[in-house]
């Protein structure tokens, strides 16, 4: 059949409803369809306030919540609810909930910082939409409008700007999470799902200011993404399967895991950070898309002093590189810590000293007061949001 009469005939087809047209049996129609909208918040603030933290107290993280969260409800059907900002509170669930069995949950982890201005100021928010999209498209939840999502994530954290801590290295918290709601053991795209916010007051990720470096376990029998699997979304999935390696590392006396990945073992990640090493090339020269490793990558770009490349890195290399006393700082980044040094990995019952610490760790520390000038506002920067 010539290829433009198939193509009327298909038409033909779909017009009759014989065939269900092909953009609707894979999805885009949801992803294609519209977004709530920033401009219909609703706003119940609540009766109850409760007491906000002592600035002196040690804020724990992730254990401290606001008195708000904003929530958006979607159905196939209906598409997304107006948005509300509500008071913070339990969520019902459907114990068929897909979110509960097959992990049809995503997240996301951004910061707030209170300057000694008083203004509020997000640090590149767009990113985080940006990942938070590709990880809902990744399990089939609905599309939504980032920059309206992001509208209403500013206005929240507005509404509870008064949780914003001022201390030194404080900040809140901002956690969005899009869960599967459909009420159904069958494993298939969700037709009801939940968005919502909530916000935590945390405290400096090293306290006293003193940047202590940690250890770490790399076992090359725990992997924690691979090719053509989702490591690159922020997948609640992703996460749970950790906490078992997190023990062994712990009573073997490290406090973090070195992710290794295939039969080279290349170095993916740390813990929940992403991986930097800083060193002299051989030549004689320096994964999921984080935020801050962005970030770093950005800043080490702009001062034109160091070559900067995102490769694979092997142990082999390391080893190689530590024997030749090329290495000079090893480090983790990510929205908690923002920048943190590694001083020993444990590999193969052999411990190796990372020799960060000694260095300074200049780089680590250039890169935490670079930060830190835009997030709190000492430095004015297109990277902050002000909120
Ligand atoms: C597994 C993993 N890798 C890396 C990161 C760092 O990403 P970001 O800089 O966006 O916080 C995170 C989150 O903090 C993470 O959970």
């Amino acid at each position: 059949m010539a290829p433009q009469r198939a193509l009327a005939w298909k038409k033909q087809i779909w017009a009759r409803k014989l065939l269900p047209v092909p953009w609707l049996l894979c999805g885009p129609r949801r992803y294609a369809s519209s977004s709530f909208k920033a401009a219909d918040l609703q706003l119940e603030m609540t009766q109850k306030p409760r007491k906000k933290p002592d600035p002196n107290e040690t804020l724990v993280f992730g254990k401290t919540f606001t008195d708000h969260m904003l929530m958006v409800e979607w159905t196939e059907q209906a598409g997304w609810s107006r948005p509300r900002i509500q008071p913070f509170q339990n969520l019902t669930l459907h114990p068929a909930c897909s979110a509960l069995h097959y992990s049809l949950q995503l997240f996301e982890g951004m910061k707030a910082f209170k300057g000694s201005d008083r203004q509020v100021r997000l640090f590149r928010p767009w990113l985080n939409m940006d990942r938070m999209l590709r990880s809902a498209l990744r399990l089939c939840l609905p599309s939504f409008d980032k920059a309206e999502l992001l509208e209403c994530i500013r206005r929240l954290v507005d509404v509870d700007k008064a949780w914003v801590p001022d201390s030194a290295g404080a900040s809140l918290y901002i956690r969005p999470v899009l869960l599967g709601n459909e009420p159904s053991l069958g494993v298939s795209s969700a037709t009801r799902a939940l968005l919502f916010v909530i916000l935590c007051p945390v405290g400096s990720y090293f306290p006293g200011d003193a940047m202590s470096p940690v250890s770490l376990l790399a076992d090359p029998g725990f992997i924690r993404a691979w090719v053509g699997g989702v490591g690159d979304c922020k997948l609640g999935g992703n996460y749970g399967p950790t906490v078992f390696v997190q023990q062994e590392a712990k009573k073997k006396g490290c406090e973090q895991v070195l992710w290794l990945y295939g039969p080279d073992h290349q170095l993916t990640e740390v813990g929940t950070m992403n991986i930097f090493i800083y060193w002299t090339h051989e030549d004689g020269g320096g994964h999921p898309a984080g935020v801050v490793r962005q970030s770093l990558l950005d800043l080490a770009r702009s001062w034109g002093e160091f070559r900067v490349v995102e490769r694979k890195i092997t142990m082999k290399e390391v080893l190689r590189a530590l024997e030749e006393g090329r290495v000079r700082e090893v480090f983790g980044s990510g929205t908690a810590c923002q920048v943190c040094p590694v001083h020993r990995v444990l590999y193969q019952g052999q411990n190796l000293h990372i020799p960060t610490m000694d260095h300074g760790p200049e780089l680590i520390l250039r890169f935490q007061k670079e930060l830190t000038a835009i997030q709190y506002g000492a430095k004015a920067h297109e990277w902050a949001l002000q909120v």
